[in-house]
């Protein structure tokens, strides 16, 4: 494997792209809004640069790692080894999308999706190389969560899960590989800790800030509005629908209103500059998951 093509330049997308060219590849970030482009190539550049002034990466390294990013706007040049898509949480969207570069890769090209819900062996039987399909799920923030999920659909052949875990390994991540279930691992354990806090704020028992507050006293590294906020409102609200219509609509992972409110407000968080705090201007990533 030489090149990645990174499809989706958003939060994900940026990062991940980030990563794959720190190890060394060649790789392609594809959006199709111009300003999303744009904005991915001025932010790897400022977290490159923070990068530098910290002193963990040589100046010389970081004109390295951008010279090695592609951006791109036509999808007739998403050419790679391995595709990753991190586009908008929306299965029609990853296939239609996964369809068309079908068209212009080879027979080898793995295609890989970043979702953190949705079950891949759905997306991967309206394809026509199902078995070249596989989950493999970054965390927020990219260039610095360790952990991948490795996700196992049902047609995925055993090579090119072993591929994935190889270049997860490369990448400097700590690959698990896991069964297609609704939400893999972290997103389905992590579910209630969203919406019960939610639940708390919805029923005007504790605000937002005191629920973070109260959460990060007890060890967590980051409050749930914080998070949800760093995640992006409509990406965790997508994710909480879409985990609970697979697990056959459990009340008690019903998806809060409250929620749905700040995205049809376009409050979606540290990316629109509101979520449930004010941002002045996209701060500086720290931990999160996602
Ligand atoms: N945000 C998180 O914390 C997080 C963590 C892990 C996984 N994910 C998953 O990663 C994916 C992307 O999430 P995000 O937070 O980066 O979203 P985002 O909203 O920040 O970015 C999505 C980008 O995809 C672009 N896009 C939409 N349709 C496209 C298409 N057909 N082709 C190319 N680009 C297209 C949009 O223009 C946008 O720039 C989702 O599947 C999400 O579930 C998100």
């Amino acid at each position: 494997m030489t090149t990645i093509c990174i499809c989706g330049a958003g939060t994900m997308g940026s990062g991940i792209a980030q990563v794959a060219a720190t190890a060394g590849y060649a790789t392609l970030l594809f959006d199709v809004q111009e300003s999303a482009v744009q904005k991915a190539r001025e932010r790897l550049k400022a977290d490159l640069a923070r990068l530098v002034e910290k002193g963990k990466l040589a100046a010389e390294k970081a004109d390295e790692i951008l010279g090695r990013i592609v951006f791109l706007t036509d999808s007739a040049q998403c050419r790679a080894d391995v595709v990753i898509e991190a586009i908008v949480e929306k299965p029609e969207a990853k296939i239609a999308l996964f369809r068309q570069l079908a068209t212009v890769n080879t027979a080898q090209t793995i295609f890989a999706s970043n979702t953190s819900s949705l079950s891949i062996s759905a997306i991967a039987k309206e394809l026509p190389h199902p078995e070249r399909v596989a989950g493999l799920h970054f965390f927020n923030p990219a260039p610095f969560m360790k952990l991948v999920e490795v996700v196992r659909g049902e047609q995925t052949a055993d090579a090119v899960v072993q591929q994935l875990v190889h270049l997860a390994k490369v990448l400097g991540k700590v690959p698990v590989v896991c069964k297609d279930s609704p939400g893999f691992i972290v997103n389905r354990v992590a579910r209630p800790y969203y919406i019960e806090s939610l639940r708390l704020a919805e029923e005007g028992k504790l605000s937002y800030e005191v629920v973070d507050r109260l959460l990060e006293g007890v060890g967590f590294k980051m409050g749930p509005f914080k998070l949800m906020d760093l995640i992006g409102n409509d990406i965790n609200y997508a994710v909480s629908c879409s985990v609970y219509e697979q697990l056959g609509q459990p009340e008690r992972l019903k998806p809060s209103f409250l929620q749905k409110e700040k995205v049809e407000k376009g409050e979606l968080g540290k990316k629109t500059g509101k979520g449930y705090y004010p941002y002045s201007a996209p701060p500086p990533h720290k931990r999160g998951i996602g």
